[in-house]
């Protein structure tokens, strides 16, 4: 493991204090220009990997997109935060607001979230954040009696149903079934609801979710397979609501029948309106948890097809930490090589790149090398890929170590640089209202960890390729 230095700003040596490099260029042009190296001739990765080396240094001015023309009152200036250190300074929530600032300065039409501002969009200085959050974190401590139950008939559903597509074939693909699955759990596990009670909801409630979500994220994501009509048609405009409406509104009476006890249980118990509790609901669902589980299923399964190598012996630990083959919470905790595995995909393809927050005031801020002063108003970008392979924390941070997060290999020490979540992995935070740390910071991987260990007890040998299953061979 490379030392890594406390991401406390103040660690000695003293820090050269500079003025942060970089710089936003002419009106217009300026942004205009960022915004195609971003998205087209360069990619995010490297048009943050190159003004590092440019200005030799983690933290500098660039802009980031959405911009021009018809991003009009959209802010693109930001100070990126590439490294550990500089980074941190995002969960610090006496310095930085996260008011509105999910995707940065742009912010989707509230249209999009029934007229509301969802939990995502709230500062920890609006109560309402205080009584979403803590409803948030209800809804996981009471499903976590029947989550893994409710995982497991989802998965061997999907399974069945991969298992009977192999013998008559060669491959399987999971985009598709991977996206039904995840919303049947879901919906199940998180709030109690049951799709197969509508069946428009159970045949397309998962589309619905994709159409919803992509309209809301076009201006900020890079596809980087239509160029130049990518920039034309996804990156210059907001796409209007209307064009998902009627699904929306399909979701939300779907989540205001089927999920009416836990409507009630925000209403009674966090004092939050019928409206709140449905448009936070959906949005739950549909955004934060569909959403986060989906890109990062894939890469899972990615990274699981990629290290065939290795799967002997997460095999053998799964098999031999199953206690009467049941799988639960309390066995899957014991798998060490599985959740350092999960976390190692985490750090390699944290699921949502981009974070954001705003200076609350003045204040400086460390990078490794330097302090800077940063003004009120300004606004912060840290974007993770790059920053959880940092080589002053990570050795080799460019390759899949499996086992880096074992206890053997000192990586329990890492997991409090291991940010997927908006907040470190371990320590002394944990995701509460006083901070926007992802809610299900310990669910999301123990789920992840669960999965894995399903498909080891289930299957003597597995392979992937392309988004598909090429090779499910039933344990004897
Ligand atoms: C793999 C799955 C997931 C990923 C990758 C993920 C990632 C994140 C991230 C990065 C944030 C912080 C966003 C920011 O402010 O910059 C966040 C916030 C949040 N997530 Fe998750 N999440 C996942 C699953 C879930 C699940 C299952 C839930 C459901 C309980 C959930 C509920 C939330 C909520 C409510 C917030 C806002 C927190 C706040 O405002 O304080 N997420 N998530």
């Amino acid at each position: 493991m490379a030392t890594p230095p406390s991401l406390t700003p103040q660690s000695p040596p003293a820090l050269q204090r500079m003025a942060v490099p970089g710089g936003y260029g002419w009106p217009v042009v300026g942004p205009l220009w960022d915004r195609l190296q971003y998205f087209w001739f360069q990619g995010p990765s490297d048009f943050f990997k190159k003004r590092i080396d440019k200005y030799s240094s983690t933290v500098f001015r660039t802009n980031v997109p959405p911009a021009f023309p018809f991003f009009v009152g959209v802010n693109p200036n930001v100070v990126a935060v590439l490294d550990v250190k500089s980074f941190g300074h995002l969960f610090e929530m006496e310095v930085v607001e996260k008011a509105n600032s999910l995707v940065g300065d742009f912010m989707p039409s509230v249209n999009y979230t029934g007229g509301l501002r969802v939990c995502a969009y709230l500062d920890t200085s609006e109560p309402k954040h205080s009584q979403i959050k803590n409803f948030t974190l209800d809804i996981l401590k009471r499903s976590s009696r029947s989550w893994t139950s409710t995982l497991v008939t989802s998965l061997d559903s999907m399974f069945d149903s991969f298992d009977a597509q192999l013998e008559g074939g060669s491959s399987a693909s999971y985009l598709f079934p991977l996206q039904d699955f995840l919303f049947t759990f879901l919906s199940r596990a998180l709030l109690n609801a049951d799709p197969s009670a509508v069946p428009e909801i159970k045949k397309s409630g998962y589309i619905m979710l994709d159409k919803w979500l992509a309209l809301q994220l076009l201006p900020t994501i890079s596809i980087n397979i239509l160029q130049p009509l990518e920039e034309i048609f996804l990156h210059s405009f907001s796409y209007p609501f209307w064009l998902v409406k009627s699904d929306y509104q399909k979701l939300a009476n779907f989540v205001k029948t089927e999920a009416k006890e836990t409507v009630q249980r925000a209403e009674t118990d966090f004092k939050l309106t019928e409206e709140e509790a449905v448009h936070n609901l959906l949005f739950i669902l549909g955004f934060n948890a569909f959403g986060g589980f989906l890109i990062f299923f894939i890469s899972l399964l990615s990274s699981l097809g990629e290290q065939k190598s290795v799967h002997d012996e997460l095999r053998k630990e799964v098999r031999e930490k199953l206690s009467n083959n049941v799988l639960s919470f309390e066995t899957v905790q014991q798998m060490e090589l599985v959740f350092s595995f999960v976390y190692e995909t985490l750090r390699l393809n944290p699921p949502v790149p981009s974070q954001f927050g705003r200076a609350r005031k003045d204040f400086e801020l460390s990078s490794h090398d330097a302090v800077f002063e940063i003004k009120k108003g300004e606004m912060l970008c840290g974007y993770q890929p790059l920053v959880m392979k940092d080589p002053k924390i990570f050795e080799n941070p460019e390759d899949f170590v499996y086992n880096r997060f074992t206890k053997e290999k000192g990586g329990d020490k890492l997991l409090k640089y291991l940010f997927w979540s908006n907040g470190p992995q371990s320590g002394t935070n944990a995701p509460s209202a006083s901070n926007k740390q992802c809610p299900a910071r310990d669910v999301v991987p123990m789920t992840a960890a669960l999965f894995l260990a399903y498909l080891f007890q289930r299957y003597d040998e597995i392979a992937i390729s392309s988004s598909s299953f090429t090779t499910l061979k039933k344990a004897k």
